[in-house]
């Protein structure tokens, strides 16, 4: 299901002329302009002149995005043939392409800046790029199902939503398109959550089990506190929240509705601290994080290798539309 305004084309055209840092200027005066206008709320687009440093900090979080887009529907597509109604499997589905399309506008958004698609494929399956921790594990139910499209879709959104203000004008705007989309995601994890919970005692159960195993990675997903300070990619605006701004949003708005469901939230420490503001929780497992982000999780390399096997197999498609046309004889 697509927004209709969400229908415009994602590249604005732009008046390079109307943009001091583009005249050709000393570097350093250059810097100047480029940073005050990024400080000042404005736009960065695809042909302007930029810093080599904002180019590729935005790059490396515009391609792991995409990374994760690519990869996050290989634990959901498992379940499209499992899936117990039609209804379902034809939602499922939806969600799978609508997270593949995704991937495709994110790595359009790449390449504007700078390396080829083709590369960004060669890097993600060499393991030299990264996609989110919580696509490295296994779907074991089909309440797995409903707990990633609800909560790591909804953890996802909270950062995307964020991404909407982003400096760079493409990854704004792309961003508009996606989070419309992610909200439905959550509406449809939450159905299949709310109508297990409304099931059997089994299918409560199921979905205790898959919360008590999807907790530890949701709370690690936005990543350790760092210092705002210091953080290049908030400062130059690409991204807008911290880590823990996120997880703090996230649990503000979904732990009570996991409660309201009959849920327990495998956190004995998890509790709002009226004094600071913020909620408590037991601290992350760290180590496991960068475990699993340096594909070393309990599906990484199947994963990828399912990605490598895929690319091999529809090489010729590839040869078929890029190859130059052959002149008849
Ligand atoms: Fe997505
Ligand atoms: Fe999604």
């Amino acid at each position: 299901m697509t927004d209709p305004l969400a229908l415009d084309p994602i590249l604005a055209p732009t008046d390079p002329g109307a943009r001091p840092w583009n005249d050709d200027l000393p570097h350093d005066e250059r810097f100047e302009l480029f940073e005050s206008h990024v400080l000042a709320g404005g736009k960065i687009e695809p042909n302007d002149w930029m810093p080599d440093e904002y180019r590729t900090a935005v790059l490396r979080f515009v391609e792991m995005h995409a990374n994760s887009e690519l990869m996050g529907v290989l634990p959901e597509r498992e379940w499209i043939m499992r899936a117990p109604t039609l209804r379902r499997k034809l939602a499922l589905t939806a969600k799978v392409q609508d997270e593949v399309g995704h991937a495709q506008l994110l790595y359009r958004v790449a390449e504007d800046l700078g390396k080829p698609r083709e590369a960004m494929f060669d890097d993600l399956l060499a393991g030299k790029t990264k996609f989110h921790n919580v696509f490295h594990y296994p779907t074991k139910t089909w309440a797995d199902i409903g707990i990633i499209a609800w909560l790591v879709d909804a953890a996802a959104i909270v950062a995307q939503q964020a991404l909407r203000d982003s400096s760079y004008g493409p990854y704004a705007r792309t961003m508009q398109k996606i989070c419309w989309e992610e909200s439905v995601h959550i509406m449809h994890g939450r159905d299949v959550v709310v109508t297990l919970m409304t099931g059997t005692d089994t299918q409560r159960a199921m979905v205790q089990e898959a919360l008590d195993r999807w907790w530890g990675p949701l709370m690690q997903m936005h990543g350790p506190r760092s210092d705002r300070t210091k953080d290049r990619d908030l400062h130059w605006r690409i991204k807008a929240k911290t880590s823990e701004e996120l997880r703090q949003e996230f649990l503000t708005i979904y732990v009570p509705r996991i409660l309201e469901l009959g849920l327990v939230i495998p956190d004995r420490e998890l509790a709002f601290d009226e004094a600071t503001g913020e909620w408590r929780y037991a601290d992350p497992d760290w180590a496991e994080l960068r475990t699993v982000v340096t594909n070393h999780g309990p599906m990484s390399e199947e994963r990828l290798e399912f990605r490598r096997l895929n690319r091999a197999a529809t090489a010729w498609v590839r040869d078929a539309i890029l190859s130059e046309p052959r002149s008849a004889a």
